[in-house]
């Protein structure tokens, strides 16, 4: 594509209300605009615009047929572009929202097919942010905006790390700091006749579960990767689009070593052993306790054992960095429990690792 000169708006004390006003104006004018969100950064523009919405199919070369989620600021913003809301939607709304929980509903007319990937349904959520809240409610409409890497590479965390894979792809970057979460929302199929989990999130099954009777798992315990995997977990067609194509994956390869502690290190300390054995270098990324007992080339610590929110806060930005070291094969530590956001960090690394 050709080459776009990507303004850098920098969050500061005093300058909240300018920024929003300046990057709302792109909004506006059909432009992108990445920006914070408490999950992952985001790639936003008018998703009611189609010539807008196709700018960010081109920044980020994802296929077509990958759908985009609304953002919204507001629940009657939900409402002009849903229709058949079910009840249960609005107990998930009073529960997470704003929060990383993404609702599947049907969608009314007004929202062009760009934008759902000519589906039948729209994907909503209210980021639970005040950069980005501040930049749809300033933009007076609902924001698509997918994750702000480029397709198939790991989210981005940080302004940096949208600058390294959209810097000239796009027209502004708004610099909010890391975000809180780290892994992206939860999505949630409210149109099929049992709520499904699509993709594991920011919000565990067990927290859903509070609010509706029945939830299928769909995409969490075990990997949705590819169409025969969908089909395999009882969903008949690819449901969410997206769960199909590689994800999340750095240049390196990697290897996610996943069981009972004692086991993961014992496997980690083989596969170092035979890397080395063909002279190659290994970096891992790892937990503290796993640290105690392997090591590699590059070693990257995340967090206790126990502690799988410290683990996808820094989930993306340890498999870029590792990316950017001299190894040849990066080996993740998968001892953490699959409960809540640690389903989700396990999803996104099962996806980094295709079927290492
Ligand atoms: O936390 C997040 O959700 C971040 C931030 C920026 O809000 N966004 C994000 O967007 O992760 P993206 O495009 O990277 O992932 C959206 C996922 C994809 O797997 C997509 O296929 C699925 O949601 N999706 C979107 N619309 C859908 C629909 N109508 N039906 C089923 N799946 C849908
Ligand atoms: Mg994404």
């Amino acid at each position: 594509m050709e080459a776009t000169k990507t303004q850098i708006f920098r969050i500061d004390r005093g300058n909240f209300e300018k920024t929003i006003r300046a990057a709302a104006r792109i909004i506006r004018d059909g432009g992108t605009v990445a920006f914070p969100t408490e999950t992952v950064y985001g790639l936003g523009a008018d998703a009611l615009n189609p010539a807008a919405v196709m700018k960010i199919f081109q920044a980020k070369a994802r296929p077509a047929d990958n759908p985009l989620i609304a953002h919204v600021s507001s629940r009657a913003q939900i409402r002009e572009i849903a229709r058949d809301i079910p009840a249960c939607a609005f107990d998930l709304m009073d529960a997470f929202m704003p929060g990383p929980l993404t609702l599947i509903l049907k969608r009314k007319a007004i929202v062009p097919d760009v934008t759902t990937g000519g589906l039948d349904t729209i994907a909503v959520r209210m980021p639970d942010h005040p950069v980005a809240l501040g930049l749809i409610r300033e933009s007076g409409t609902p924001i698509a905006a997918p994750s702000a890497n480029l397709s198939g590479r790991p989210s981005p965390t940080t302004a940096a790390h949208v600058a390294a894979d959209l810097a000239g792809r796009v027209d502004a970057i708004i610099d909010g700091g890391q975000v809180r979460i780290g892994v992206e929302s939860t999505v949630l199929d409210l149109t099929s006749q049992t709520p499904a989990i699509l993709r594991p999130g920011g919000i565990g099954i067990k927290d859903i579960r509070g609010c509706v009777d029945e939830v299928k798992d769909a995409g969490g315990a075990r990997d949705v990767g590819n169409a025969r995997d969908v089909a395999s977990a009882g969903m008949g067609v690819v449901k969410s689009p997206g769960m199909k194509y590689t994800h999340y994956a750095p240049e390196t390869p990697v290897i996610l070593v996943e069981g009972d502690p004692e086991s993961v290190v014992t496997r980690i300390s083989k596969l170092i052993a035979e890397y080395h054995k063909k002279g190659s270098r290994v970096g891992l990324m790892m937990t503290e306790e796993t640290a105690e007992q392997v090591s590699g080339d590059e070693d990257l610590i995340l967090c206790p054992r126990d502690n799988p929110d410290a683990y996808a806060h820094n989930l993306f930005g340890g498999l870029r960095y590792l990316d950017g070291r001299d190894v040849d094969v990066i080996i993740a530590d998968g001892s953490i429990q699959s409960e809540g956001v640690g389903a989700a960090v396990l999803n996104r690394l099962r996806k980094a690792a295709g079927s290492r």
